[in-house]
């Protein structure tokens, strides 16, 4: 068997046209363009990469991106007052603040002081909150690309065993929970779980969170299976030449693409697809700020 890819890359861009599309109505019809706040806090290559990726994808929809740049050494007390300022920023209808933050901020007071309605990172307790109890908030970018592809390619997920692999705030727990909000069957494994190889092998659907490199192997998946890899590890490829590294997932491609009946690629699977996500939520954010109704068919 080979797999169907799922190519996030190009379910991203059809996300992100249509999101620029309902932003062209938005401003056209109502004079109201939605606005994305990122803060980033210090130096971190990685988040430089990703706020840069953010800020131009962004303005590409046609949406205001508003971008902040605090040194490493910020207090609290300066990073609370900028929250508060975009808070009660009419033209702000989305904030995130790049994670991780230096050692020396919290990251839970800080994103506790995000108003919850401009939590387009969904990651504020009371939207946590919502999402455990079904309820209508805002839903974390990652696992709802996750989501989007699951729904895409296999429409109802209900009945389905689904694994994840992985409990993090960003993304284990609340892909977990919208699996059971789809009535999958559910299981959350972690570094600690026994016998991990049987319990990923019961998984008709599989998302593989966990951050270290090609750890699951394809005589895990079961046949047909679809797995959807977060993962995105920078490993050592000596085959390309001395000191160059390549993009592998939390699975081993190759052997699991072999085995399951769809797969994300690594890059060009999820990725693309959480930058999508968070232009959808402050597209949503925006026109509920505005009592208007909300784009159709983004949001679970
Ligand atoms: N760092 C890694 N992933 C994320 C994310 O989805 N949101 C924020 N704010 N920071 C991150």
């Amino acid at each position: 068997m080979t797999a169907t890819i799922l190519d996030g890359k190009a379910f991203a861009a059809r996300v992100r046209d249509s999101v620029a599309a309902h932003v062209a109505r938005l401003t056209e019809e109502k004079g109201i363009t939605p606005g994305l706040a990122v803060v980033l806090v210090g130096k971190d290559p990685a988040s430089q990469v990703y706020v840069t990726s953010k800020g131009k994808m962004t303005l590409e929809v046609g949406m205001a991106s508003f971008e902040h740049r605090l040194a490493e050494d910020s207090s609290e007390q300066e990073l609370l007052g900028l929250i508060d300022r975009l808070n009660a920023d009419p033209a702000v209808h989305g904030i995130l603040v790049q994670l991780p933050l230096p050692e020396h901020l919290d990251p839970d007071l800080v994103i506790n002081a995000i108003d919850p309605a401009k939590d387009v990172d969904g990651f504020h307790v009371s939207n946590v909150g919502l999402l455990g109890t079904g309820q209508k908030g805002m839903v974390p970018c990652t696992p709802l690309g996750c989501l989007m592809m699951l729904r895409d390619h296999h429409g109802s997920l209900t009945g389905k065993e689904a694994v994840v692999i992985g409990r993090s705030n960003i993304v284990g727990k609340p892909m977990a929970q919208l699996l059971l909000g789809e009535s999958c069957t559910v299981t959350t494994a972690h570094s600690r779980t026994r016998d991990l190889s049987e319990v990923v092998r019961r998984a008709d659907i599989l998302v593989a969170a966990v951050g270290r490199p090609e750890m699951v192997p394809g005589d895990w998946i079961k046949p047909g299976a679809t797995v959807i890899d977060v993962g995105i590890n920078r490993v050592a490829a000596p085959e390309k030449g001395e000191g160059r590294t390549r993009l592998v997932g939390d699975c081993h491609y190759e052997s699991c693409a072999a085995v399951a009946g769809a797969i994300t690629p690594v890059p060009g699977g999820v990725g693309p697809m959480t930058i999508a996500c968070l232009l959808a939520n402050t597209l949503t954010a925006c026109c509920r700020a505005n009592a208007l109704p909300e784009p159709e068919g983004m949001i679970p």
